[in-house]
């Protein structure tokens, strides 16, 4: 799985803190001990340090819990800002930026940790913002750290990240660049070194800090753009009688455009798409640019999210309210429990307000489901459970076991077979097969 080993004697060995261990912080953090690196892991919530310590992980992601058992990683824990900031010549801040009230990011996390690093620094350091920010923003930092400090020189280098929540540990140790911002040619000198395992088989990318912010914010709208555009196309091919999947195929085999992020569903979800597309469309506003392209990738995007369920009206006619419901699959991608933007949250409420009986059903989100909806529905630990006397079922998430479910099953287990299908998970000649009315994304 993974590309490199840990370095052999007598090769680099850097000491650095990184603030957070979210999946960005955690995953940077085993990603820098794998490739040699000394590193000290702080995290302001107690709890998670000491479950760390354990080998526990605060996040579902697959393979940290194997990674973290590794026993040369020269990785430590603390919840002391002081133990991180003076035992490191690298601190990495990999917080988080949510989404403000208008849309713009927020960056009091981000402000919180260059405080704590003006107050203990004791000499000259590299601050890494990895964390994802708007353009400009390593400038200010770089303004206001220094401003404040006296014969100390800290050199402020973007970094941004690019893993995807499922393979974040895969992406982390075999990235598809390294992007370095920074005008500093110590700070340079200093990135390289740090990256130096990853320089023969990884591009990397020297750019000025604005470039680098700029990269990640361009690259996480283009990626939402292009999956917009998909859903669009799948929308048009409904009414047309044509199906997405091998329009999706054929257009993907042009390499020019690439097969990847061209599955059309029910909209994209997770913590990075809206909130990264919201806050560069914020910067466009104040750039009096009001890109109306990344306005409508978020509306179209909110409105995909709930095509299935006016499919599942126009069926259930004037008879769609107080219907027994199983959602399957709550995370907004397979192999994360994550929720944050799940199209299922937005499938749910439109379905709680048309005081539907609801059943979930999702491997490992069940608990976070919990969390947002209470006792308002009912959760499963099985698909049969879940879909059994039901009268329909949503599909939000492409989970293996869903993908590879018995179909028959459906037939077999629910009062009525309607089942909206918002992933594609099942081929059009399968269905045919059983007595089940079908309805998925941009296909017949
Ligand atoms: C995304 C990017 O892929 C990462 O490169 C980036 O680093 C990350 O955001 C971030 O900024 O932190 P992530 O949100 O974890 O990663 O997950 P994706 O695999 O990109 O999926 C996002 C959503 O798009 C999911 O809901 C997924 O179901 C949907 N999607 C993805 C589609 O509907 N169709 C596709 O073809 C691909």
């Amino acid at each position: 799985m993974y590309l490199f080993g840990i370095l052999g004697v007598g090769e680099v060995r850097m000491k650095i803190a990184v603030i957070g261990t979210g999946y960005v912080g955690l995953i940077t953090a085993l990603t820098l001990s794998k490739i040699g690196h000394k590193v000290i892991t702080f995290d302001i919530d107690k709890k998670k340090i000491e479950n760390l310590k354990k080998g526990i992980p605060p996040i579902y992601e697959n393979g940290v819990e194997e990674v973290l058992k590794e026993r040369n990683l020269k990785v430590t824990y603390t919840s002391s800002y002081k133990e991180a900031i003076i035992n490191s010549e690298i601190i990495f801040i990999c917080v988080g930026t949510p989404e403000g009230k208008d849309g713009s990011a927020n960056l009091t996390y981000v402000y919180d940790v260059c405080d704590a690093i003006i107050k203990h620094i004791k000499e000259d350091k590299i601050v890494v913002l990895k964390s994802t920010v708007p353009i400009g923003t390593n400038d200010k930092i770089d303004e206001y750290i220094n401003s404040k400090l006296k014969n100390i020189k800290v050199e402020v280098v973007s970094n941004p990240e690019f893993l995807a929540q499922g393979t974040a540990m895969y992406d982390s140790l075999n990235p598809s660049r390294i992007v370095i911002g920074t005008s500093s040619k110590t700070a340079e000198k200093k990135m390289l070194k740090l990256y130096e395992k990853f320089s023969s088989n990884t591009d990397i990318v020297v750019t000025d800090r604005r470039s680098a912010e700029m990269i990640k914010y361009a690259s996480n709208a283009f990626l939402a753009l292009k999956i917009t555009y998909i859903n669009e196309m799948a929308n048009i091919c409904e009414k047309l009688g044509v199906n997405i999947e091998d329009v999706a195929y054929g257009m993907g085999l042009d390499s020019r455009i690439g097969p990847k992020f061209l599955k059309a569903g029910i909209g994209f979800g997770g913590s990075c798409f809206q909130k990264d597309t919201k806050s560069l469309y914020s910067i466009s506003k104040k750039l009096n640019i009001d890109s109306k392209l990344l306005k409508d990738i978020i509306d179209i995007n909110k409105n995909q999210k709930i095509k299935l369920i006016l499919k599942f009206k126009e069926d259930f006619k004037r008879n769609y309210k107080n219907k027994n419901i199983a959602i399957l699959g709550l995370s907004f991608k397979p192999k994360t429990d994550d929720m944050r933007e799940a199209p299922s949250i937005d499938n749910i409420n439109t379905l709680l307000k048309y005081k539907s009986n609801i059943s979930v059903y999702d491997p490992i989100a069940n608990e976070n489901a919990r969390k947002i909806f209470g006792d308002k529905i009912t959760y499963c630990t099985s698909i049969d459970e879940a879909i059994k006397d039901k009268d329909a079922v949503f599909i939000m998430t492409e989970w293996s076991e869903i993908v590879n479910y018995d179909l028959k099953k459906y037939e077999k287990l629910m009062k009525t077979p309607y089942v909206y299908d918002g992933r594609n998970c099942y081929s059009l000649k399968d269905i045919q097969k059983y007595n089940i009315t079908y309805k998925s994304i941009g296909r017949k």
